[in-house]
């Protein structure tokens, strides 16, 4: 099939997020528009499964419906929506970030959905920082002398004739820290951080995207010095040779992108743009040029140092017996910091359990760990098989070298 590389991003997306309702609803009404009802109904019947009175999935089920010819579900999902859906609200306040930082997918998805639509970008330390972040090393120097330390001393950086503006990509495999990176710069700068989510951008391809692209740069240049944070740049920044057709607004959002960060008519000294992405082979390339996201980060898989400070970040303040960690980063090589904060989270429930079941406190012990880091499958095989293409095919300009010397470390 030739799938519309937008519904195709999102799909991808909700491999990795399934929980996210707002996304998967927007993909149903994309699919729908895109004459694909069936799967169009699939994707809305599943957000109703779970969020039984969502406006805007029971619209494009009753439509969807009616295109397979299913008009008795058609009239009911339109029934529904109807009398759920409430008369326009009142402008809600601005955003504002909460301050906890959220160290679940869920936690993130919630606070996601929590959100509305920027067009003043959310502003506000997130209280997690770099200290917080297990591993990375590397990472994080690059990101203290290209970010924190200009931003901190912006006379003496401009003395000694360092510009202060540029554009930084953060790539690599799902769940290794990119986002949890960006948030800890926002806790280390506070107020000058303004953060761009997956929300955020699928508000741009309903609507007024151009506008809100530009408004977000306005603020930003109206705060500098600052740093400016797109997540999920992919989804953002699609090549958009993969938006030809299908009437996408998306084309122009790249383009006003790419005129935003020219700031041909606009001065963005002092405004830095750090962006993140899973599929960065999936970006515009005129994205990546100079004077763009010209820098680029790789953030790789943790090792066995890093998911041992990864384990033990998730476990602090949960009861536990002696632990020997250093035993289970050994165990899990290949696991992403989402998989480890997972293997945390199932260790925790089955203390618990057996708490519940005997009646006695049982802490997390060794073998809570150990059963959790057997059943938690490592999520990143997928995304290192696509990586080694770009890799091994895709390395024209050197771009994947990193990446490439990482794989050939690892197949030793
Ligand atoms: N280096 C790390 N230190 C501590 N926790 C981590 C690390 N990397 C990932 N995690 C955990 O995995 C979760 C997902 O990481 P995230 O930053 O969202 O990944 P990405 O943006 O690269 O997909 C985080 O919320 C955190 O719980
Ligand atoms: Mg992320």
């Amino acid at each position: 099939m030739t799938d519309d590389p937008v519904i195709q991003a999102l799909l991808g997306a909700l491999t990795a997020e399934p929980d996210n309702h707002a996304v998967r609803a927007h993909v149903a009404r994309l699919l729908l528009d895109a004459g694909r009802p069936d799967e169009a109904l699939d994707q809305a019947t599943t957000v109703l499964a779970a969020v039984p009175d969502h406006v805007d999935a029971l619209r494009v089920a009753s439509a969807a419906a009616r295109a397979v010819g299913d008009d008795a579900k058609a009239v009911s999902y339109g029934r529904l929506a109807d009398a759920l859906s409430p008369p326009p609200a009142s402008a809600p306040p601005a955003p504002i970030r909460a301050s906890a930082v959220p160290d679940t997918a869920d936690e993130i998805l919630q606070q996601w959905a929590d959100e509305e639509a920027v067009t003043e970008p959310p502003v506000g330390p997130t209280g997690v920082t770099l200290a917080d972040i297990g591993g990375l090393a590397e990472v994080k120097k690059r990101l203290e002398l290209s970010f924190l330390a200009p931003l901190r001393n912006p006379e003496l950086s401009l003395r000694f004739g360092k510009s202060l503006r540029g554009g930084l990509l953060l790539w690599g495999p799902p769940g290794c820290g990119k986002t949890l990176i960006a948030r800890a710069l926002a806790g280390e700068l506070g107020a000058n951080f303004y953060e761009i989510g997956l929300n955020d951008v699928l508000d741009m391809w309903i609507g007024s995207s151009e506008r809100n692209l530009h408004a977000i740069f306005d603020t930003a240049r109206r705060n500098r010095p600052c740093v400016l944070f797109f997540d999920e740049m992919d989804a953002l920044g699609q090549k958009r040779s993969n938006l030809r057709g299908g009437g996408s607004s998306l084309r122009g959002v790249v383009n006003q992108m790419l005129a935003e960060l020219d700031g041909a008519s606009t001065n963005n000294e002092g405004v830095f743009v750090l962006a993140a992405s899973n599929h960065p082979w999936d970006i515009d390339t005129a994205l990546l040029r100079p004077g763009r996201f010209d820098r680029s980060v790789l953030v790789l898989p943790p090792d066995a140092e890093a998911r041992e400070a990864i384990l033990r970040f998730h476990l602090r303040g949960r009861p536990t017996e002696r632990l020997d960690l250093g035993k289970i980063a050994k165990a899990t090589d290949g696991m992403s910091g989402a998989d480890l904060a997972l293997i945390c989270e199932q260790a925790t429930e089955n203390a618990l359990d057996e708490t519940m079941a005997s009646g006695r406190h049982s802490p997390i012990t060794q073998r809570h760990l150990q059963e959790a880091a057997r059943s938690v499958r490592p999520s990143i095989g997928e995304w290192m098989e696509t990586a080694r293409n770009y890799a091994l095919y895709g390395n024209d300009a050197g771009a994947y070298d990193e990446l490439a010397a990482y794989l050939k470390k690892r197949r030793r």
